[in-house]
C-alpha cells in the first residue's frame, strides 16, 4: 500500500510542503512547484481506498473537470503529473473557506452577502455554461479570500452534463451536511444547475441571517420539510433580510426545480437590481409555507408519503458511512 506522503516528498515536479487538511476520502497538502517556487494544493486519495476503482473513476472525473474550467470564481487544477501517487494538483487558493468566515461572523451585511453570492453566481454561471453542475455547493466547498473574491473548490461530486451517473452510495458518502442539498437531492434525484442555484439560495439565507432555512436538530426532519412544504417555514430571522433578498431568496428555494430561476446569470440580475425585484407572493403565499389545509387523515397520508424517499436517503446514508 502506498504510504501517506511526508514533508519534502516530491510528487513529480511538486515538493509536499505540509498536511492541510486529512479528510475522509482524499487529504489536501500544500506543496510548492520546485521550479517556478509557486505555491500548491495537491489532493491524494487516501490509500486505504486504492482498490476502490468507483472512487477512482470518480478521482479522475473531478481532475478532468476542473481541467477544462478557467474561470477566476473556480479553482485551477494544473496538468496532471506522471506519477505513481494518484493526486490532483491546484493552484493553491489563498483565504478560508465561507464556512469559516461565517462560523466567525455568524451573519453579513446585506452588502457583503450580496457581493459575495454575486461572485459565486457569476461563477456557477460559468460553470453551468461548460455542462458541469457542482452539486455539492456550500460553504465548506467555497474559499473566501481578504478582498471577497470566491473560488469553487472540491468539484468531487461535480458532473457533466450526460455522464454516467455515480452511485448514490458513493455520493451520500462524500455529503456532510444535509442543509443545502435541494428538495429533488433528497428524493434521490442526481442534481443539476438548478440544485447549485437552490444551494446558492440557502447559503444567501446564511449568509444574511446566520441560519439556514430549513433547520431541525434532527437532520432527517429538516430534509423531510423541504418536500413538504413549498418554501421555507416563516422565521422570526426573516426580519433580518432585506425584503427584495427575500423575494430573490424564495424564488431560488423554490421546491419544484422549474418555478426557481432559470439560470445562475437570472439570479445574479435580481441581486445587481434588487429595486426591480417585486414581490410576487400575495400577501395570502405566507399560507403556503404551511402544509395545505387538507384534513388531518389526509395530512398524515401526506406524510408518511414524503417521509419515504427521506427514509431511503437516511438508509443509505448509513450503509454508506458503514462502508467507508
Ligand atoms: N486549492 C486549494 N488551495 C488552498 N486550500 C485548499 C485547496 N483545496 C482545498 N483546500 C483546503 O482543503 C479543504 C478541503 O478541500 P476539499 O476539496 O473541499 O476536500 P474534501 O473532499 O475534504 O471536502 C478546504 O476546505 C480548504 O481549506
Ligand atoms: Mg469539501
Amino acid at each position: 500500500m502506498i504510504q501517506p506522503p511526508q514533508p519534502g516528498d516530491r510528487i513529480g515536479r511538486y515538493r509536499v510542503d505540509s498536511l492541510v487538511k486529512a479528510g475522509g476520502m482524499a487529504s489536501i497538502y500544500r506543496g510548492t512547484e520546485v521550479v517556478s517556487g509557486s505555491t500548491v494544493a495537491i489532493k491524494i486519495p487516501r490509500p486505504e481506498l486504492e482498490a476502490d476503482t468507483l472512487f477512482f473513476d470518480r478521482f479522475h472525473r473531478e481532475a478532468a473537470i476542473g481541467r477544462k474550467l478557467d474561470h477566476p470564481g473556480v479553482v485551477k487544477v494544473l496538468p496532471a503529473e506522471d506519477d505513481p501517487r494518484v493526486c490532483m494538483v491546484m493552484e493553491w487558493v489563498e483565504g478560508r473557506p465561507l464556512r469559516n468566515l461565517l462560523d466567525e461572523q455568524r451573519r453579513l451585511s446585506p452588502e457583503r452577502a450580496r457581493r459575495i453570492a454575486l461572485r459565486i453566481c457569476d461563477a456557477l454561471g460559468y460553470i453551468h455554461g461548460h455542462g458541469v453542475a457542482h452539486r455539492d455547493l456550500k460553504p465548506d466547498n467555497i474559499m473566501v479570500d481578504d478582498q471577497d473574491r470566491i473560488k469553487l473548490i472540491d468539484f468531487g461530486v461535480a458532473r457533466e452534463v450526460g455522464a454516467r451517473r455515480l452511485t448514490f452510495a458513493k455520493l451520500t458518502k462524500s455529503m456532510g451536511t444535509p442543509d443545502y442539498i435541494s428538495p429533488e437531492q433528497v428524493k434521490g434525484k442526481r442534481g443539476d444547475a438548478r440544485s447549485d442555484l437552490y444551494a446558492m439560495g440557502v447559503i444567501f439565507y446564511e449568509m444574511l441571517t446566520g441560519e439556514v432555512p430549513f433547520r431541525s436538530p434532527n437532520p432527517l426532519v429538516a430534509m423531510n420539510q423541504r418536500l413538504i412544504f413549498r418554501r421555507p417555514p416563516a422565521s422570526e430571522v426573516e426580519g433580518e433580510i432585506p425584503p427584495p433578498y427575500r423575494e430573490i431568496i424564495r424564488r431560488a428555494l423554490e421546491r419544484e426545480p422549474g418555478r426557481r430561476y432559470p439560470s445562475a446569470r437570472h439570479f445574479a440580475h435580481d441581486l445587481e437590481h434588487p429595486e426591480e425585484v417585486e414581490a410576487s407572493c400575495s400577501p395570502s403565499a405566507a399560507a403556503e409555507t404551511r402544509p395545505p389545509a387538507a384534513a388531518p387523515k389526509l395530512t398524515l397520508a401526506y406524510l408518511a408519503l414524503a417521509l419515504i424517499p427521506v427514509a431511503i436517503f437516511a438508509l443509505l446514508l448509513i450503509v454508506a458511512s458503514h462502508q467507508q
